[in-house]
């Protein structure tokens, strides 16, 4: 494949955020490091087995960025401005649709100005992926950010195949309908032949809400338009590169990083592990609050039992965000004050992003995996640890309120809500037998493997293509 940038392309991803984050260090010199979330996990290897463009924002404000080779495919920078940033971003994105869309778990803040950057950036990257798609081309519309782009390219390039892909939930009509843009976005996804969902459930909310428009018909996972076009709305369940982890697990490098990360922790009989962006939709109170009171109740020994936590920085200008983290830091202090042993402390919290080896290693001592979301569209963590942690004697404690749960029906299930369920849980997942632990991480393990994320885009791909 060549390594020079191509001027256009046959297959396009166009996401917020492009794979890689670009930094300026404050001696002004450059770097570039992975991006936070789980569409950058799942797209990746998407992308370096087949090639093309990948558009997306490069994370830094007021920069324009040249394109560049990466792994096998092109990427191609969007600048945004600084007030972009504030508005289409931290605002319109993060501070109205995220919180709608996750079932208003937080207050939606809905202000005009924010819809006027979102459009005219929507219009941005949909403009850069009409300059580069070749006659005929293939164009992957991604996530919440960009739900105008595949109108908007349609009319620019009626020549084009676009699929559409929600990573995230999509929220019942009686919540919808309070956005007061609520046309403009539905008529943004109808410009794309297929609209992807991460269960039936948002592909049916999207359908009910499409039926309601002017001229528009629908029955069975479709919907025909008044200029006679057909748009697919369709459950396709993201997954991960399962043998591609599972291998990495696997490296003596990584192995013996998860030797001496046991060793770090104290050498503890029981590792709970849980990692997140640090993002009030995971239920990072509630299980937090959860671990906590199983350490000062003694059902959780902190001799023996230790919970490690990692959470990824994540859209630190956003009023909740900062709330949130100032909130864990005071829970995991109020714990390890009360219950730490000189030698070490009953959680171990970390405000980090890690290398890929790290927390490959970390899934690999996690004895119980902690994924108590109030509302997720997937949770690609679970699968993760399922890919990475081969011993039988593992337990995955999974929210009923993640997309995952819905293929991962072994799992210890909860309701993150439910603080004393949870704990109880939690117990069992600790102390159940190897046997009844064995049984279930196989059937589980067996879901990941079969269902990777190179099944998710041929899934996808073929339907779009066979449009
Ligand atoms: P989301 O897309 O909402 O962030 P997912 O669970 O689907 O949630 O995906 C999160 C991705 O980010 C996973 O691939 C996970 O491994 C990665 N990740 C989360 N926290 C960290 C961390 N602290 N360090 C490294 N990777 C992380
Ligand atoms: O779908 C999950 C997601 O919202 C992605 O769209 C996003 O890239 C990721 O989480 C991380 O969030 P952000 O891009 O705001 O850092």
């Amino acid at each position: 494949m060549s390594e020079s940038v191509q001027e256009t392309a046959k297959f396009i991803v166009v996401a917020n955020r492009l794979p890689v984050d670009r930094i300026v260090n404050d001696d002004s010199t450059v770097d570039w490091r992975s991006s936070p979330g789980g569409l950058v996990t799942a797209l990746e290897p998407v992308m370096q087995a087949r090639g093309g463009a990948w558009i997306g924002w490069h994370g830094a404000a007021d920069e324009q960025v040249e394109p560049f080779h990466h792994d096998g495919y092109d990427v191609i920078p969007v600048a945004l401005s600084e007030l972009e940033v504030e508005r289409y971003y931290e605002g319109f994105s993060n501070a109205t649709l995220w919180p709608l869309y996750h079932n208003c778990i937080a207050e939606p803040v809905f202000h005009r100005e924010w819809w006027d950057a979102y459009r005219r950036v929507n219009r941005r990257f949909a403009q850069a992926a009409a300059d580069r798609a070749e006659h005929g081309a293939t164009v992957w519309v991604q996530d919440y950010q960009l739900q105008l782009v595949p109108q908007l390219l349609r009319e620019m390039r009626p020549d084009l195949r676009i699929g559409f892909f929600l990573h995230i939930p999509f929220p019942p009509i009686e919540l919808f309908n309070r956005l007061p843009w609520r046309n403009g976005i539905i008529n943004g996804l109808l410009g794309a032949d297929l609209v992807g969902f991460q269960t039936p459930g948002h592909g049916s909310n999207f359908l009910r809400l499409a039926r309601r428009q002017p001229g528009i018909e629908g029955a069975r996972g479709r919907v025909h338009l008044s200029d006679g076009r057909m748009v697919t709305a369709k459950a396709f369940p993201i997954s991960i590169d399962a043998a591609g982890m599972a291998e990495l697990a696997n490296s003596p490098k990584v192995q013996a990083e998860a030797r001496k990360l046991r060793a770090d922790l104290g050498d503890p009989s029981t590792i709970l592990f849980g990692v997140d962006r640090l993002d009030y939709s995971k239920g990072l109170r509630n299980r937090v609050r959860a671990v906590g009171e199983l350490f000062d109740s003694g059902e959780l020994n902190p001799e023996e039992v230790v919970y490690l936590q990692l959470a990824t920085p994540s859209r630190e200008r956003v009023e909740e965000y900062r709330i949130l983290r100032d909130d864990i830091d005071l829970l995991v202090g109020r714990i390890n004050s009360k219950s730490a042993s000189l030698a070490r402390s009953a959680v171990n919290y970390r405000y980090t992003s890690v290398p890929r080896e790290t927390l490959t290693g970390m899934y690999q001592i996690a004895d119980v995996m902690l994924v108590t979301p109030l509302l997720d569209g997937m949770n690609l963590v679970a699968k993760e640890y399922l890919a990475c942690r081969s011993r039988s004697d593992s337990a995955l404690v999974l929210s009923e309120f993640a997309g995952a749960a819905l293929e991962l029906k072994q799992a210890y299930m909860v309701n993150p809500y439910d603080i004393d369920g949870m704990k109880a849980t939690i117990l069992r997942a600790v102390h159940d037998s190897p046997r009844v632990k064995a049984r279930k991480m196989r059937a589980m393990r067996r879901q990941v493997f079969e269902h990777d994320i190179d099944l998710w885009a041929d899934s996808f791909l073929n339907q779009l293509e066979g449009e």
